[in-house]
């Protein structure tokens, strides 16, 4: 039997934040309802920003009262500072993920703050999540390249990665915002990281903007990672990063993962009601590289099912 691999399902903010159409909280809920059917239980349910910067993730302390299977889900919801953070905290959310960028431009343009200011306030929300007890992760954007900056200084990405862990965080995640990575740039990230960090504190957030998004998981698997992010149906993109087009979509991701023998406690089958459902929800056209053969598969299950 091969290893579990965790699935952290970010549709619900890295997917709609960047969408035209503002989903209610209802159809948000609605969404993520559809998410848990298909056997996933680790949720990136939403953020804490600014309704004036990112206005599809206002209410979000309400969607979050509503969620189900509050015991057996494990919801984070991600905060760009400690207004953030207390909001959330307010809201009951116990499981947090703060950003930050790896290069100077991309943190003046998403959180307004520089680079050396946004580490020093990410530390520090590392070290109070800590002490609160509430769970804390940090991404690490454009881990390696920026839109405005160009190719990011892989040093640069191991001293921030080393920086929120010193600072208490219970995982890094390496996040590729614009879909630029490929293999042998994952290799180069994560092969030293996998030297001095467990491999529970790495996950990995990868854009299929080139259609390199699989090929990039198949790297980081062979350095050790065990947990990704991906977004139902590849919705997505960052609404502060020009060219981020979708996200891994999770059907791809499963589909692969549970032919290689992984396990994800997620029915590849199950994902095209889900994709369907968000489609409907969003007006998107949605669906990986996978989807159409994955939607074939399905109906012939539905019609068997039917005799
Ligand atoms: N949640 C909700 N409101 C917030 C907030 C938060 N986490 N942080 C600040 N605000 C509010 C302030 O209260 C203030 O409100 P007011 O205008 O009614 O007085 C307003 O936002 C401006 O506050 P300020 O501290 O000056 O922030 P800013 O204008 O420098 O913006 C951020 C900074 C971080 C709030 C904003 O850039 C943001 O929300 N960015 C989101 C980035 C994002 O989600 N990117 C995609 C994911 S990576
Ligand atoms: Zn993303």
């Amino acid at each position: 039997m091969r290893d579990f691999v965790t699935i952290n399902e970010v549709g619900p903010r890295d997917g709609l934040q960047s969408q035209g159409k503002t989903l209610t909280l209802e159809q948000r809920l609605n969404m993520i309802e559809a998410l848990l059917q298909t056997g996933i239980r680790t949720v990136e349910m939403g953020s804490f920003v600014s309704p004036k910067a990112v206005p599809q993730m206002a209410g979000t302390g309400e969607l979050f009262a509503h969620l189900p299977l509050r015991d057996q889900v494990a919801y984070s919801a991600l905060i760009p500072n400690l207004k953030g953070y207390q909001l959330a905290r307010q809201a009951g959310v116990e499981s947090v993920a703060v950003v930050l960028s790896a290069t100077e431009t991309m943190n003046q343009r998403n959180i307004n703050m520089s680079l050396a200011r946004t580490t020093e306030v990410c530390a520090e929300l590392m070290q109070q999540a800590r002490a609160d007890g509430v769970n804390a992760r940090a991404y690490v954007a454009v881990a390696f390249e920026c839109p405005f900056e160009g190719v990011t200084p892989v040093q640069v990405v191991h001293e921030l990665t080393q920086r929120m862990l010193d600072a208490g965080a219970d995982k890094v995640i390496i996040a590729d915002t614009i879909g630029a990575a490929n293999p042998a740039a994952v290799q180069q990230v994560l092969q030293p990281l996998s030297r001095w960090c467990e491999s529970d504190q790495i996950s990995c957030h990868f854009h299929d903007t080139r259609g390199m998004g699989l090929a990039n998981v198949l790297a980081s698997l062979q350095c050790g990672v065990r947990e990704f992010d991906s977004s139902i149906g590849g919705l997505g993109g960052c609404p502060f990063s020009p060219g981020a087009t979708g996200n891994l979509a999770t059907e791809d991701l499963v589909l692969m993962l549970d032919s290689m023998g992984y396990r994800t406690g997620i029915e590849p089958l199950a994902l095209v009601e889900a994709v369907q459902r968000v489609q409907q929800l969003t007006g998107s056209q949605l669906g990986g590289h996978s989807f159409r053969w994955l939607e074939r598969q399905w109906n012939k299950q539905q019609e068997s099912r039917h005799v």
